[in-house]
């Protein structure tokens, strides 16, 4: 029985994974009165059940300086990696960045503009979104490995190719295997598509707890796609609180 088999038979007593939206028991004793976070205030109000989670154990410190090194030597190895033609286009590599102890990983898309020209993933108005978000499930985005499927920005934003995804993801691989992180929220579906091998919907994805070799795996919505639909913010809040209680699962 793997970890994320066991973490499934636990949510499933108290969530119900289903056609339908995912059910939060009122029994849980977790259960609290919860105010919809200030990222959600332009969704459409609808009554759910709160889920009171402890803020994590402050524990910034690398776990094992081997790791560390790994990771550091990985990230030089994108900034020299050639294995696909965004590489003539890109101002940076956007190898991702957060504690090496991370219990989340969020794995986005690619980096946009503003990623490239700064070297860092999520920093444009999506990656202010994903701060909030979570900011709200008391994972502040420092307490979080930040990445993406591709590691250099695709010329005027387009979707990454096929042959891109495939010259790019060992490196996700490899950065999945250092980190080994409790969960991994894959946002979108060309994350969520690339890590489950699958052409779903985010719509058919979401909703259900995946597993990628092992780590529980939670899709949810793009924050670019929220900016643009507030209607899906709360299936998004929905779907993060599961990850925050894979997470507490975890520890
Ligand atoms: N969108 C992504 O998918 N990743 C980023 O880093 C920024 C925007
Ligand atoms: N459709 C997608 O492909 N991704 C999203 O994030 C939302 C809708």
């Amino acid at each position: 029985m793997s970890q994320a088999d066991d973490i499934a038979r636990f949510l499933r007593q108290k969530v119900e994974l289903g056609e339908g939206s995912v059910v939060v028991e009122k029994a849980s004793s977790e259960v609290v009165a919860q105010p919809k976070p200030r990222w959600m205030k332009d969704a459409p109000e609808i009554p759910g059940p709160g889920i009171r989670v402890e803020a994590p154990e402050p524990d910034m410190l690398a776990a094992n300086p081997l790791q560390d090194m790994d990771l550091q030597r990985l990230t030089t190895e994108i900034a020299s990696c050639t294995k696909c033609k965004l590489c003539n286009g890109r101002t940076n590599t956007v190898p991702g960045e957060g504690p090496l102890d991370a219990k989340l990983m969020v794995v986005g898309e690619a980096p946009g503009v503003n990623e490239d020209l700064q070297g860092r993933p999520f920093v444009g108005r999506a990656g202010k979104l994903l701060d909030d978000i979570l900011a709200a499930i008391d994972l502040p985005r420092q307490s979080v490995y930040i990445c993406n499927i591709l590691k250099c920005r695709p010329d005027k934003n387009r979707n990454p190719e096929a042959a891109e995804i495939e010259a790019c993801i060992p490196h996700l691989y490899r950065q999945i295997e250092l980190v080994k992180p409790s969960v991994i929220l894959a946002v979108g579906s060309v994350a969520a598509g690339a890590l489950l091998g699958t052409r779903k919907s985010l719509g058919q994805l979401r909703n259900q707890i995946h597993e990628f070799r092992g780590t529980p795996l939670i899709v949810t919505y793009h924050p670019a796609a929220l900016l643009r639909n507030p209607n899906w913010k709360k299936p998004t809040w929905d779907d993060v609180r599961i990850a925050r209680q894979l997470v507490d699962r975890s520890s």
